[in-house]
């Protein structure tokens, strides 16, 4: 079976074609990355213009590339939400008027799920129940999956989303934006235990992250100890890089430990950690040294499919498509549409 992926969620326009539940016949992704630089962060408006712009282009780009026609083509996955309203519906009504052409099943896709089977590509088969931490720039997530296609919510963030967390500070460091990769790539030459940031405290007990803490100790830093935020082309001053090491470190730690925790509780045959700060190295390692403590296999997605993809969409479509759920003409795009809530854990089913 062969299924396209369409993705338009935020601010990359992609589409990919797999065949199967996870051979990828083409993957192709046009980030808007250049086009918000001098913004510092998405702007909506532009983003949906670019998406408008952009679609066919990069569809026919990935039958292209698989090698097929549009005939060829068994089921449409699209992402359907969370996201921007005005980039999700270029998606959705892109999908829903080929899949009306072709007459094939369409399937809308949970953005946070399509992050989920980002890792179906590198790895051996998801193994359950999976415990997943999805950590990007708009969500950061530990969902269990007791069986394929069933999620419970066990973490959320109460503020900023890790990634969200790496973009401001980059952005206070006068470092750019994205700010994940950049404050990674400093990190390398600075020192993670030069500032001791202290761990954000949930006081009502539930396992929960908050990241803007964070985020004003880093602040308060800077100013208290006139760390320069200007380099203007020169080369970035050493308690600038040990700054963003120990920042980055905090957030890593946060975030493994919080995994770990409900590991040891809920016992998991497959850890998954997937979504655009799942491309940094350090969470990576520090996931592999808890993996291998707790006897228990990490999944990452390759470092391409770790930012808004395509085809980790076609792959969660397929997936549902699998048992037997399709979506007909009236599907709508849901910006705000949730995986799971926390109402007990492996209880809550994801309903379309
Ligand atoms: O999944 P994604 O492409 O978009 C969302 O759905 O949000 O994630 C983008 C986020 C950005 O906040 C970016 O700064 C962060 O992922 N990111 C990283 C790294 N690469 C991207 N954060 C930390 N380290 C990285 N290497
Ligand atoms: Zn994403």
């Amino acid at each position: 079976m062969i299924i396209l992926g369409i993705e338009s969620s935020c601010d990359e326009t992609a589409a990919a074609v797999i065949e199967g539940p996870d051979r990828m016949l083409s993957s192709v992704i046009s980030s808007q990355i250049e086009l918000h630089r001098p913004f510092g962060g998405v702007v909506p408006e532009a983003a949906s213009r670019e998406h408008l712009a952009k679609i066919d282009i990069i569809v026919s780009e990935a039958l292209k590339k698989a090698e097929i026609d549009q005939t060829a083509i068994d089921a449409i996955a699209v992402t359907r939400g969370p996201g921007l309203i005005g980039s999700l519906l270029v998606g959705v009504c892109y999908a829903k008027s080929l899949a009306l052409g072709l007459r094939r099943p369409l399937i809308g896709v949970n953005h946070i799920e399509g992050h989920f089977y980002s890792v179906v590509f590198d790895n051996p088969p998801i193994r359950y129940p999976a415990l997943a931490l999805i950590v990007s720039g708009g969500h950061t997530n530990i969902f269990y999956a007791p069986e394929e296609g069933v999620y419970s919510l066990v973490s959320q963030t109460r503020d900023d989303a890790a990634g969200e967390a790496f973009d401001k500070v980059a952005k206070l460091l006068g470092l750019g934006y994205p700010g994940g990769p950049a404050i990674e790539r400093l990190a390398i030459s600075g020192n993670p235990d030069a500032v001791r940031f202290t761990r954000p405290k949930i006081t009502d007990g539930l396992p929960d992250f908050s990241f803007s803490g964070l985020k004003t100790a880093v602040t308060r830093y800077v100013r208290e100890n006139n760390i320069p935020t200007e380099f203007n082309g020169e080369s970035v001053p050493q308690p600038v890089a040990d700054l963003a090491a120990s920042f980055q470190k905090a957030v890593v730690s946060v975030l493994v430990d919080t995994l770990k925790e409900r590991a040891e509780i809920l016992k998991p045959a497959t850890l998954i950690i997937a979504g655009g700060v799942a491309c940094n190295q350090a969470l990576r390692s520090a996931a592999e040294s808890v993996a291998r403590i707790l006897n228990i296999p990490v999944y990452f997605p390759s470092k391409h499919l770790t930012t808004d993809n395509a085809a980790m969409i076609a792959a969660a479509g397929y997936a549902r498509l699998r048992r037997g759920e399709s979506h007909n003409a009236e599907m709508t795009a849901d910006p705000s549409i949730r995986l799971a809530r926390r109402n007990g854990i492996g209880k809550t089913r994801y309903k379309n």
